[in-house]
């Protein structure tokens, strides 16, 4: 049996008119100003073998180019150019370490006016900033980029008394294009829905798998050979499968224990589809049932993610649904005495920080932690339509805790959606991950 026929294969040769719009949309917020990204390099993983290339978010948001070594130029202005610095076609070295777009690659198949050796940029650079005003580069994000933009800036400005004209402003890029990828366009959408796709049937294999004996690690094999079998490009971020106590530590990436029964298992894990992240968490009981402490404990979290879900709505904004999730969490860790006094005083002098010390949401897209500002002006930025997060409120209840009742210590509970927001309301992405009590224990017991 072919154990992959049910899975479409990923498309070798995929549409780029997405990446055209994303640069006509980015040129127009540029004046007369100009674009200069790189999209990354090779990293050494040991001695001389590499990680797979990733290539910048930004970069591969306004290029869909995939290869290291490659820097894209953009200049606004009545008529935007696109320019891209590839590295050159070299038959040996490709035999080696695979296949290069080249100069001519780079116009003919991925849309750029002119592209050229990435050995040339210092010669061209100049050129395509001479009488543009201001250059928008990831500011400290690329030395030797922020070199080459520096050098061109100079040449300008010694040959300014011959009628060249430097830019005198660096403006970051990552605030530039962080506001167009806030507002996912059609193309993100798409990615974004295969990926959480293909994260659902991973999370479902996972509860599905879940039992006293197994390793972490099996379970997080289970995950990734799902994101892979299924065309995704891996997983989105490093898999947390973690459980009883391990899942107390919020970026617990060891998965090496054995599962007992009793023990909760927190599995935050999502695909990466055409650079785009899926980003999810659920909490599932070892034993496949839930005990009552439990129980009680996951149902505040649940009731915490609901109410943050019901404010991803225009208007509202992260702050807003932080505070609900903490009001709800609070009111929870109250109700098992694990803190006393006013609710209000709780709230404001943190006492839930022991038990719950993350934020409940982030923008997701590209990158998992998206780009995009928070904040804005020092206020939290309202939402709107297309703007996607997670809402995500845990609790987590330290081993060593004696006022916790026994049952509940060692127990972290995180329960994590994607929300797009829509004119209408929030849209849950990830609406076909079981969540309730009774949808997982049910899928557990092999429904
Ligand atoms: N998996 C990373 C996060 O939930 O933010
Ligand atoms: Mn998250
Ligand atoms: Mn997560």
């Amino acid at each position: 049996m072919v154990p992959f026929e049910t899975h479409a294969p990923r498309d070798p040769q995929p549409a780029l008119a997405h990446f055209a719009e994303r640069r006509a949309r980015v040129a127009a917020t540029l004046g007369e100003g100009a674009l200069v990204l790189y999209g990354g390099e090779l990293r050494t993983r040991s001695n001389d073998t590499e990680f797979r290339f990733r290539p910048d978010s930004d970069f591969h948001y306004l290029t869909g180019l995939r290869e290291p070594g490659a820097v894209m130029v953009l200049r606004g202005g009545a008529t935007p150019q696109f320019v891209l610095f590839v590295r050159p076609r070299d038959a040996e070295a490709e035999v080696w370490s695979g296949r290069r777009v080249g100069p001519e690659g780079a116009v003919a198949r991925f849309g750029a006016d002119a592209a050229h050796p990435l050995g040339e940029l210092a010669e061209h650079l100049p050129k395509l900033l001479d009488g543009v005003p201001e250059v928008h580069v990831p500011l400290g994000r690329w030395r030797a980029l922020e070199l080459a933009v520096q050098r061109a800036i100079d040449h300008l400005r010694r040959r300014n008394r011959w009628g060249e004209t430097p830019p005198d402003v660096l403006r970051d890029a990552r605030t530039t294009i962080g506001e167009d990828r806030l507002v996912k366009d059609p193309a993100a959408l798409a990615a974004l829905r295969r990926a959480v796709d293909i994260s659902t049937e991973a999370h479902l294999a996972a509860m599905r798998a879940t039992r006293p004996g197994v390793f972490e690690y099996q379970i997080e094999a289970l995950l990734e050979y799902e994101f892979r079998r299924r065309g995704a490009e891996g997983s989105a971020y490093g898999s947390i499968v973690g459980g009883g106590d391990n899942a107390t530590i919020l970026h617990y990436v060891d998965n090496d224990a054995q599962l007992r029964d009793g023990q909760l298992l927190l599995v935050d894990a999502g695909a990466e589809v055409d650079l785009f992240a899926a980003d999810i968490t659920r909490t599932t009981p070892v034993g496949g049932r839930f005990s009552l402490a439990q129980r009680e404990l996951y149902d505040i979290v649940l009731r915490a993610n609901r109410a943050g879900i019901a404010g991803a709505v225009v208007g509202g904004d992260i702050d807003s649904i932080h505070r609900t999730c903490l009001r709800i969490l609070c009111e929870g860790l109250a109700g098992l005495g694990l803190i006393t006094g006013d609710l209000d005083e709780a709230l404001k002098n943190e006492a839930y920080k022991r038990y719950y010390m993350h934020r409940t949401s982030h923008w997701l897209g590209a990158d998992v932690h998206d780009a995009g500002y928070y904040t804005l002006a020092r206020k939290p930025r309202p939402l709107q339509p297309g703007y996607v997060l997670t809402v995500e409120p845990g609790l987590y209840i330290p081993a060593d805790d004696e006022t916790a009742p026994p049952e509940l210590r060692g127990c972290g509970i995180r329960i994590e959606d994607d929300v797009l927001v829509h004119a209408e309301g929030p849209e849950v992405l990830t609406w076909r991950v079981p969540k309730t009590i009774d949808d997982i224990e049910a899928v557990m017991a092999g429904a």
